[in-house]
């Protein structure tokens, strides 16, 4: 319910904001295990938030302005730009306030590389929302916020499915299923018996979510036969990695990543950079590599349980004169 002291708030920030005092939002990163794409199509998808995230500064000021300090692939935030701004007004719009009557500063920053394939959009919508939740003394729920960094998705790709925004907002490993009909989707905490380490390597290739996903439409139209097909391997694969990553079967696990990768191979979303540090990592031992996101560029993940084996993969692309990160899932 809306207090009468939120109301005042937001009378307020339909005229200009006068109070509040300085908050911080956060939102996690993520990669996704198994599913990219299939999601899209009502598929299942497992994906797990990672030990980075995005933080939004919200505070006072002569007029709106938006400063992005968030550590980045370098041509990502110039790429990214007219979208992010699409993306903070729908924000606001959902929050009920006037982006244009708002006096507010609000600084990205975080350890989170912003990259294609680690849920930076998301993360920053969410971390935004957050922020404003706290500012205007909303008093969202953690439903709500998910809800309003959705919308801000949209500002990224049309119809996102919803998986990144929501393992941005809840953390964890999440098992997810959007609802094509328009309604809830359908998302559950999975535990696995302890966390995993995994190397995210980057391409350092910004990718259009829009574009790609829109591609893969386009050629699902013109070969829904071959499509079908695909699309019943994945879920015979994201089934079984279900029950191999709660019951801690990593070799399995690594398995059906692999399996996964040359299936979004199949749908023509992985590319050449992609496939590359896909093999640089499972020939330095990686369990699995499969790309993680939207694909042509991004990022690619390797499940490497150890430091040991983490450190090898993750040296072994920066050899390559790639980036890697070093981080955990399943926490
Ligand atoms: C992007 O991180 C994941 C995609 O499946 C798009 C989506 O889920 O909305 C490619």
């Amino acid at each position: 319910m809306i207090t009468s002291t939120v109301i005042s708030r937001l009378q307020m920030a339909c005229d200009v904001v006068e109070i509040g005092v300085n908050m911080t939002g956060k939102g996690y990163g993520k990669t996704i295990l198994f599913g990219e794409h299939f999601v899209v199509y009502g598929l299942p998808a497992i994906a797990g938030a990672i030990g980075s995230m995005t933080t939004a500064d919200v505070e006072e000021s002569n007029e709106y302005q938006l400063v992005d300090e968030r550590p980045a692939t370098p041509s990502y935030k110039k790429e990214k730009y007219d979208e992010q701004v699409e993306s903070n007004k729908l924000i606001f719009d959902a929050c009920g306030i006037k982006i244009d009557k708002v006096s507010l500063k609000i600084t990205l920053g975080g350890d989170l590389v912003a990259a294609s394939g680690v849920g930076a959009s998301a993360a920053s919508a969410t971390a935004i929302a957050r922020a404003l939740n706290d500012h205007f003394g909303l008093g969202y729920s953690e439903d709500k916020i998910n809800d309003i960094a959705y919308e801000g998705e949209k500002g990224y790709h049309g119809k996102p499915s919803g998986l990144d925004n929501t393992v941005s907002v809840f953390g964890g490993l999440i098992w997810f299923i959007k609802n094509l009909e328009g309604g809830c989707n359908t998302f559950e905490k999975l535990n696995m018996p302890k966390p995993v380490e995994i190397v995210l390597g980057n391409t350092g290739i910004t990718s259009s979510t829009k574009e790609v996903v829109s591609d893969v439409k386009k050629k699902m139209d013109e070969k829904p036969d071959r499509f079908s097909d695909i699309f019943a391997q994945y879920e015979r694969v994201v089934n079984k990695a279900r029950i191999a990553l709660i019951a801690g079967d990593l070799n399995d696990v690594g398995r059906l990543m692999d399996i996964n990768h040359g299936l979004l191979q199949d749908i023509l979303v992985s590319g050449r950079e992609n496939d590359f540090l896909v093999e640089v990592a499972k020939d330095n031992g990686a369990l699995g590599a499969k790309l993680t996101g939207t694909g042509r560029g991004g990022l690619v993940q390797a499940l490497t349980p150890g430091v040991k084996l983490q450190d090898k993969v993750a040296k072994a692309i920066e050899a390559e004169g790639y980036t890697a990160y070093k981080t955990t899932i399943g926490v």
